[in-house]
């Protein structure tokens, strides 16, 4: 929470943030994550408020190209949560070209390259984060998405691949004369995972190099910290990732913030329940409960973060097996029972 005596004269001006057609209001966004941002988490947190846009998880252009049915699947966005990314990743431009096309169809907003991710099985491939070590191949890739889509093609990188050769600037102009219409930057080079903090000077180098849109990302915890993070790097939007894991809130607590100065307080273990309980909801909707709770058994445990004493309940909580069982478990949270 933003200390209550922090001076807001120097508030960051806000406007929604444009993408191409697509307007972004209010200018935050929640970051694409694995494992996390399917539709059901997506959903919940456009239900909770203060978010502009909503990523979806990284997808295989090569998945995608050959029709890999649980690739296809990850096409699963509703109207109600518009605007959506879809997020692609691949190093081979027909194919990579070929996924955006097929994004469009399924009624996509916006198209995402993935240029970030470190895991060894999207780098190995060229794809991910190893783009930012071969600029050539970037811009390949970017140009033949944006050719291949009527979408806004976007980009989301980091500070470079290994500290001393920081290529965000360099990869940022590429992108902006290949047709890319925002970046997101995430302040961290790939060889440091979520190690080290992200570094906010990197944005604003970014920043002061294009004038397409460029979105702050990395280290967001607090209301204050995306303020810093406008005032900072003069970035006109700021993504949020592992702070929305089990707190779907912090969307609305940052909005209030910036627009009003207002502390919100935040939510109690009987909210955060209730969060959690339509979470496994959606997920079920989606998935059936079989997997929809198998994939929940990953997410409850952030839900009770904050819970005093609560190392049996969230081992119980990662070992549930259907939808039952996990809203008993949520009851005794929200009752304050879960000793
Ligand atoms: C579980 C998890 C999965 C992620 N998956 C993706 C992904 O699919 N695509 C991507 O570009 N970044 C991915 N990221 C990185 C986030 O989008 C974000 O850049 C990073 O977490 C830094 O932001 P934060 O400090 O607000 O979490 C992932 C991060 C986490 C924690």
């Amino acid at each position: 929470m933003p200390p209550a005596q922090e001076d807001r004269s120097s508030a960051p001006s806000l406007s929604p943030l444009r993408i191409g057609p697509v307007s972004v209001w209010p200018p935050l966004v929640l970051a694409p994550m694995a494992g996390a941002t399917n539709h059901a988490f997506r959903m919940l947190v456009r239900e909770c408020g203060g978010v502009g846009l909503v990523v979806g998880e990284m997808i295989s252009s090569f998945a995608l190209h050959y029709e890999n049915r649980r690739s296809l699947a990850m096409f699963d966005w509703t109207d109600d949560e518009r605007p959506v990314a879809a997020q692609i990743f691949g190093a081979v431009p027909e194919v990579i070209a070929d996924a955006a096309k097929r994004a469009e169809d399924a009624g996509a907003d916006i198209v995402d390259i993935n240029m970030g991710c470190w895991v060894p099985k999207v780098v190995r491939s060229s794809a991910g984060a190893a783009l930012l070590r071969d600029p050539v191949q970037a811009q390949s890739v970017m140009e033949a998405c944006v050719k291949a889509t009527k979408l806004p093609v976007t980009i989301k990188i980091r500070r470079g691949w290994d500290s001393g050769d920081s290529r965000a600037v360099e990869v940022a102009r590429i992108a902006q004369d290949a047709g890319v219409r925002a970046i997101t930057v995430h302040g961290r080079f790939a060889k440091q995972g979520f190690g080290g903090a992200s570094d906010p000077g990197t944005i604003a180098e970014v920043k002061q190099a294009v004038s397409i849109p460029v979105i702050g990302n990395g280290d967001i915890r607090t209301p204050s910290d995306a303020a810093r993070m406008l005032r900072e790097t003069g970035c006109d939007a700021v993504m949020i990732g592992r702070a929305a894991l089990g707190n779907p809130f912090i969307f609305r607590q940052v909005w209030a913030w910036l627009c009003d100065g207002k502390v919100l307080p935040p939510p109690s273990v009987a909210e955060l329940a209730a969060a959690a309980r339509r979470h496994t909801e959606l997920q079920v909707r989606l998935l059936g409960e079989e997997r929809g709770v198998r994939e929940m058994r990953a997410h409850l445990p952030h839900y009770v973060r904050g819970v005093e004493n609560a190392a049996k309940l969230r081992h119980e909580l990662t070992r549930v097996s259907t939808a039952d069982e996990i809203n008993r478990l949520l009851d005794r949270v929200a009752g304050g029972a879960v000793a």
